[in-house]
């Protein structure tokens, strides 16, 4: 991962996804390290991302990392599985602030707490990078990973329709898919599914799933030039599209009081 520069410790951490999923990871930072400037951006003009080619989420990543840098920012966090699936490895050394990725950061501490089948829900370019097979048998290559792609769990959280009958056909669906394959854990493996726990939890025990997020906040506190002050941290939350709609169903995971829409950054490389 990219250098670490010991002289920037106030300066803000940024964050981003393509919509309110990469909340699920921000607001456990938040409750971490209460003190940490940050911001957060939420690319809802490209969402969704797990449809677009590599090509496009490496674009994506390297214009939000633009517009961090231009922020000063210490850190980026890529509270996103597919863009650290499909963009990280492209972009991780264009930058002369750190980049975690939610996959490559989490993979070490899941691998080791693991054993036999693993199953990874995703979103469709995470799961035909298969970067979590890739990275977890890197740490322990006993596990068998099943990757199962949801493409509309997304559209689920951001158009708020998680309670229609619609999002429960379709989560059962793909639930009885998964335990078919006899699984000792499910990874959630897009930062948008914490938000339909409630209802993953009416196929399997809460205990059977594993929110990356957890794991990720913690590894990010343990790797990064910490803020020295110590009083609450400042935040900008901005996205590139739909600020009311961001509003409303962040809910769950943070409160979203004010956010930026900026116009939407059109390609500046390929
Ligand atoms: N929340 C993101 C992820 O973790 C992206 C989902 C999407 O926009 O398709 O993969």
């Amino acid at each position: 991962m990219s250098t670490v520069n010991h002289n920037l410790n106030n300066n803000p951490v940024g964050f981003f996804d393509s919509g309110v999923g990469g909340l699920s990871v921000y607001s456990r930072f938040k409750k971490l390290l209460p003190n940490e400037n940050t911001l957060y951006y939420g690319d809802l003009a490209n969402l969704p991302y797990g449809n677009k080619s590599k090509a496009e989420l490496i674009g994506f990543a390297r214009n939000i990392l633009d517009f961090y840098k231009a922020k000063n920012v210490k850190a980026v966090v890529i509270a996103c599985n597919t863009s650290s699936a499909q963009a990280y490895e492209t972009v991780k050394n264009e930058y002369d602030f750190q980049i975690f990725p939610i996959i490559q950061s989490c993979a070490e501490i899941i691998a080791e707490q693991s054993c036999g089948n693993i199953g990874v829900f995703a979103t469709e370019a995470t799961v035909n990078s298969h970067a979590y097979a890739k990275e977890l048998t890197k740490y322990n290559p006993g596990l068998e990973i099943f990757e199962i792609a949801c493409p509309n769990w997304v559209s689920f959280v951001e158009s708020g329709s998680i309670n229609s009958n619609y999002a429960f056909e379709d989560i059962k669906s793909h639930m009885q898919a998964m335990l078919s394959f006899n699984p000792q854990k499910i990874i959630l493996g897009c930062t948008h599914y914490p938000y339909l726990i409630n209802i993953l939890k009416k196929f399997a025990p809460a205990e059977k799933f594993i929110d990356p997020a957890e794991i990720f906040a913690e590894y990010i506190k343990n790797h990064i030039d910490l803020n020295c002050t110590d009083s609450p941290g400042n935040e900008a939350i901005y996205v590139s599209a739909s600020p009311e709609s961001f509003k409303e169903h962040s809910k769950i995971f943070y409160n979203v009081k004010e956010c930026c829409l900026l116009p939407k950054i059109e390609h500046s490389r390929s």
